[in-house]
């Protein structure tokens, strides 16, 4: 088992290892205070891990509930958190009890949401079973559901007191779910590590880049825990591909907005005269070895207008997150009036298509 301190206000473990999920309960039981631990978890995760967790847990001595929604972004909303607020209270949890996430990125932000929510606030612990989930959504605090407008315009930053991560349910996902999470593993190594980006072009595993992707989130993360400044940097591909995710209605996968928008920063950036030769290029082919999209048939002009209602726009400023060079990304703030102009350049390469 591998272990990786994240130094926020409150420290917290990330634990990687094959065969976690059996040993929950035991784990939680250092980490968290009560013994009350409502366990969420959607619909397509409940059949595959839900009994056993609950079962780890019982057996550490936790008095368990369990809740749980339908799959998808359409249940990442308010109406599901109150939900989960009503049956915390059901249960009778208290200031020290605990929440546990149960599956992906949708579960983890919502979950966290409702932690920090719930009494204003309780502990929660993130077991993710995907790999974004592993390699981003779990780690770093941010909890959020969308609104009809956006998508997580409304969330808190709120730290589990835990991760947990068993590889071994990346056996079971989906190839599409697989490879979504490789986009956020493709993003960090554009943001700031070369190594990494060498070690996916040689064929990794998914399961064997967790712990260095948790790492570099943990880096980053622990220096800037309320995105002031570097944290900024992992929001690489992100303005695009939410604005990706609306035009499509959320029928593209996050981490396919994520290639996706990647590449229109690289891409822009190289036009612009502010990346190296070669990035957009390497970009693109890892990607798609990893079974990403790397083209989209929304235009630049559309993707532009989608992207202005994103969270990252403060008064008529927008900072993206460009590729400067193999392994380094950089952030830029700029009119959000440029925006437009800035991707231009895309259509035929990669919007537009
Ligand atoms: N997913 C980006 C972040 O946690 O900051």
């Amino acid at each position: 088992m591998e272990s990786i301190r994240i130094q926020t206000g409150i420290p917290y473990d990330a634990l990687v290892g094959r065969g976690l999920l059996d040993q929950a309960g035991g784990l939680a039981r250092n980490a968290v205070r009560g013994d009350g631990m409502l366990i969420l978890a959607d619909e397509n995760v409940a059949p595959l891990y839900l009994e056993r967790v609950k079962a780890a847990f019982e057996q550490a001595g936790f008095r368990t509930g369990t809740f749980v929604f339908p799959a998808g972004e359409e249940a990442k909303r308010l109406s599901t958190v109150e939900a989960i607020l009503s049956e915390a209270d059901r249960m009778g949890l208290t200031r020290t009890d605990c929440f546990a996430a149960l599956g992906g990125g949708v579960t983890g932000d919502m979950a966290g949401l409702a932690a920090a929510l719930y009494l204003r606030g309780v502990d929660f612990v993130q077991i993710p079973t995907t790999l974004l989930a592993m390699v981003d959504a779990s780690v770093g605090g941010k909890t959020a559901v969308n609104l009809v407008s956006g998508k997580n315009l409304c969330g808190a930053f709120h730290q589990p007191r835990l991760v947990i991560c068993d590889p071994d349910t990346l056996d079971t996902l989906p190839p599409p779910v697989l490879a979504e999470g490789m986009a956020e593993v493709i993003k960090h190594g554009a943001i700031c590590s070369a190594a990494l980006l060498d070690r996916i072009r040689e064929g990794a595993a998914p399961g064997d880049l967790v712990a260095e992707n948790i790492r570099i989130k943990s880096g980053i993360v622990s220096r800037d825990e309320r995105e002031s400044g570097e944290r900024k940097l992992l929001n690489l591909g992100h303005t695009f591909g939410h604005a990706l995710e609306k035009l499509s209605g959320y029928t593209i996968y996050h981490g396919e907005g994520v290639a996706v928008g990647m590449l229109i920063a690289a891409f822009s950036a190289g036009r612009a005269g502010l990346c190296a030769p070669g990035v957009y290029e390497e970009l693109r082919e890892l990607l798609r070895s990893r079974n990403l999209p790397v083209t989209t048939a929304f235009t630049a002009a559309e993707i532009a207008k989608n992207a202005m209602n994103d969270k990252k726009r403060a008064g008529n400023s927008l900072t993206v997150v460009l590729p400067a060079e193999r392994g380094r990304s950089v952030l830029r703030t700029i009119p959000a009036s440029e925006l437009r102009t800035l991707i231009a350049c895309c259509d035929g390469e990669v919007t537009g298509r």
